[in-house]
């Protein structure tokens, strides 16, 4: 395919501004461009073909099943996004007086309501805009919360299968970072633990269930060892997805948690975003949190400023309010079956994981929650198939691959996450594409090494892509194609 510059050709417009003979405002010299840009020049009906035909290679849950580990990628109801398009929440100018903005004010502190029940927790910040965000602000807060307490504390514990954020988030936060490491079951090694926690340690960061998919069985221990030490628990919530409604991070001990809302509570992520990282946190934590919040005074509702404790702002405005309203939605729609939904995901995951478990190593042979790792490293020992040969190969089956390589713990892995969404014909699609791959393995693994090879690129070096990305496009450089 072209790039839309090899369409340009030299005066083509998509449009043009009508002339009224308005006066031209004067640009002083030095800040005026010695020739106009070199932008594509392309007519209108070229440029919708061309965003179509990008559009249509791009692959999206609408185009076909995403059990992308860790990511949530589940079907999005388009009711939400209609809400989301109310004249009332789109127009709203951020500016806009409390007064002015009710309705808007009274859906964030709702939603403020039901996070803080999902999570067993009083308080909630609807600020930060990711979950690597929500980690960030976490961290400040337990800075604030030490400080004020003249504790010095500067260690933050993280396992072994941490998402890569965390570590990041704790380097940013100006902490050491310690890392815990897993026993044979896939829990926090507890006595690895005992031995790095002391009156340095601040806290703990962890996901539960792991990026593992597993439940951590020892989580009252932990908590209990942390507490002791005087620290605090942070909760990554990236896979809330698998306990709404089931069990609470405020009641497993967690002090601190974040949700994605853009995973657990639907948006069309992907791609960088939309998304969302609200916090919520204890009594005890709750003076630090960024301001405003939003409070409400009888049938009243504003945006609290008032906080001579906290951290400060986090995010412009009170946070990605397009996103709010959709998880508002998306949370009164299923109301309590918000539980069903966590109860399918983990239903759905072990589905696959039954069906899956003999034709690909399992590291950790439990029931798993609502995503498992299985790993490759079979394949890799008996054909030199890789995990990166498996999801490059499952794109030829017309599915988005798994996330490969993570956790970092299991060599070859792919980590499976289907959500609720999905129903079994899509699962057994699924399951139907990694056997036959398990046995091209065998039978031919140079069609594997070779995948993917019904798509319009094959292997690229998604490294150097991404630490050499070629952003420009020299014209000079084409000059059959120079405006
Ligand atoms: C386990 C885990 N923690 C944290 C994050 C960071 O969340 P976000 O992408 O919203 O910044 C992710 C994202 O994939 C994750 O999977």
């Amino acid at each position: 395919m072209k790039l839309i510059f090899e369409k340009s050709r030299a005066g083509r417009r998509a449009g043009r501004v009508p002339d009224y003979g308005l006066a031209k405002p004067e640009l002083p010299h030095e800040l005026r461009r010695a020739h106009p840009p070199r932008l594509p020049e392309v007519a209108e009906s070229e440029i919708v073909r061309h965003v179509t035909a990008l559009a249509d290679r791009t692959f999206g849950i609408d185009t076909g099943f995403y059990p992308l580990g860790s990511c949530t990628m589940k079907h999005n109801p388009r009711i939400n996004e209609r809400l989301g398009r109310l004249a009332g929440f789109r127009d709203l100018h951020p500016h806009q007086d409390d007064d002015g903005a009710q309705g808007a004010l009274e859906l964030m502190w709702r939603l403020q309501g039901i996070l803080a029940e999902v999570a067993g927790l009083p308080a909630v910040t609807l600020q930060p805009a990711a979950g690597s965000q929500g980690e960030l602000t976490g961290l400040m807060l337990m800075r604030a919360y030490f400080a004020d307490r003249d504790e010095e504390r500067d260690t933050i514990i993280t396992a072994d299968t941490a998402h890569g954020t965390n570590p990041a988030s704790v380097t940013m936060a100006g902490y050491k970072l310690e890392k815990v490491e897993t026993d044979g079951r896939g829990n926090l090694d507890l006595d690895d633990l005992r031995g790095k926690v002391n009156e340095r340690t601040a806290g703990l960061m962890l996901t539960n269930p792991s990026t593992l998919g597993l439940f951590d069985e020892g989580i009252e221990d932990v908590a209990r060892i942390f507490h002791d030490a005087g620290a605090l628990l942070y909760y990554d919530g990236a896979n809330l997805n698998a306990v709404v409604g089931i069990s609470r991070p405020g009641d497993m001990g967690f002090d601190i948690v974040h949700y994605n809302l853009h995973k657990t509570f639907s948006q069309p992520h992907g791609g960088g975003g939309p998304g969302g990282g609200p916090v919520a946190v204890r009594e005890t934590i709750e003076p630090y949190l960024p301001a405003p919040v939003v409070a409400r005074d009888g049938d009243v509702f504003r945006l609290d400023h008032d906080r001579p404790k906290s951290i400060g702002r986090v995010r412009g405005f009170a946070g990605p309010f397009g996103v709010f309203v959709r998880s508002y939605a998306y949370m009164r729609a299923y109301g309590p079956d918000l539980k069903e939904m966590s109860e399918v995901a983990v239903l759905n995951a072990n589905y696959l994981l039954a069906r899956l478990r003999d034709a690909y190593d399992l590291p950790y042979d439990r029931h798993c929650m609502h995503e498992f790792v299985l790993s490759a490293r079979n394949l890799k020992r008996e054909h030199g198939i890789t995990a990166l040969d498996v999801a490059k190969r499952l794109m030829d089956y017309g599915i988005h691959p798994p996330t490969v390589y993570f956790p970092l713990v299991v060599p070859e892995a792919l980590m499976i996450e289907p959500t609720e969404t999905e129903p079994k014909e899509r699962l057994d699609d699924f399951v139907d594409a990694m056997q036959a791959i398990a046995r091209e393995a065998t039978e031919s693994p140079e069609l594997l090494k070779e995948a993917p090879h019904g798509r319009p690129v094959r292997r690229l070096d998604e490294v150097r892509a991404a630490k050499q990305p070629i952003l420009r496009y020299h014209f000079d450089e084409h000059p059959a194609l120079v405006g």
